[in-house]
């Protein structure tokens, strides 16, 4: 079957915006003075789910059909395969962040090292969106 490619997208554009706005409340989260998180429990497990539902479309539909493209056109696809890899790796450490941090308590009893964690992981996971909306999903627009 075909795959649409706007509708593709369109998907895979909603799905980056829902993650980054959560990044942006919980960075917001942080910054309060009174220190305590409002970030609560159903908030995280639904970025968690959010974020896997993403990546399974990514990796299961999205980048096959990238290399699907590439490979069609006779174009070198080492480099989006170097770049998979690394979007990959990204992939990997949030999700050994996600396992750490699993519940509201998680996140209060280790508040410092939540903090300063999540401030790379966000920096990543931004990373690889702006890296994906302004590279590869290009391949399919
Ligand atoms: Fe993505």
């Amino acid at each position: 079957m075909e795959i649409d490619h706007a509708e593709l997208l369109k998907t895979l554009f909603g799905q980056h915006q829902k993650l980054k706005d959560y990044l942006q409340h919980v960075a917001q989260d942080i910054g309060r003075p009174e220190g305590e998180l409002d970030c609560t429990e159903k908030d995280l497990v639904q970025f968690h789910k959010d974020l896997v539902a993403h990546l399974a479309l990514e990796d299961k539909v999205f980048y096959p059909e990238v290399f699907r493209i590439l490979k069609r056109s006779g174009m070198d696809s080492r480099p989006t395969e170097i770049f998979f890899a690394e979007m990959q790796k990204i992939a990997a450490v949030v999700e050994e962040f996600l396992a750490k941090y699993k519940t509201k308590e998680d996140i209060l009893k280790n508040k410092k090292d939540f903090s300063d964690e999540f401030g790379s992981i966000a920096k990543k996971l931004a990373l690889r969106v702006a890296a994906e909306e302004e590279g590869v999903y290009m391949y399919l627009a």
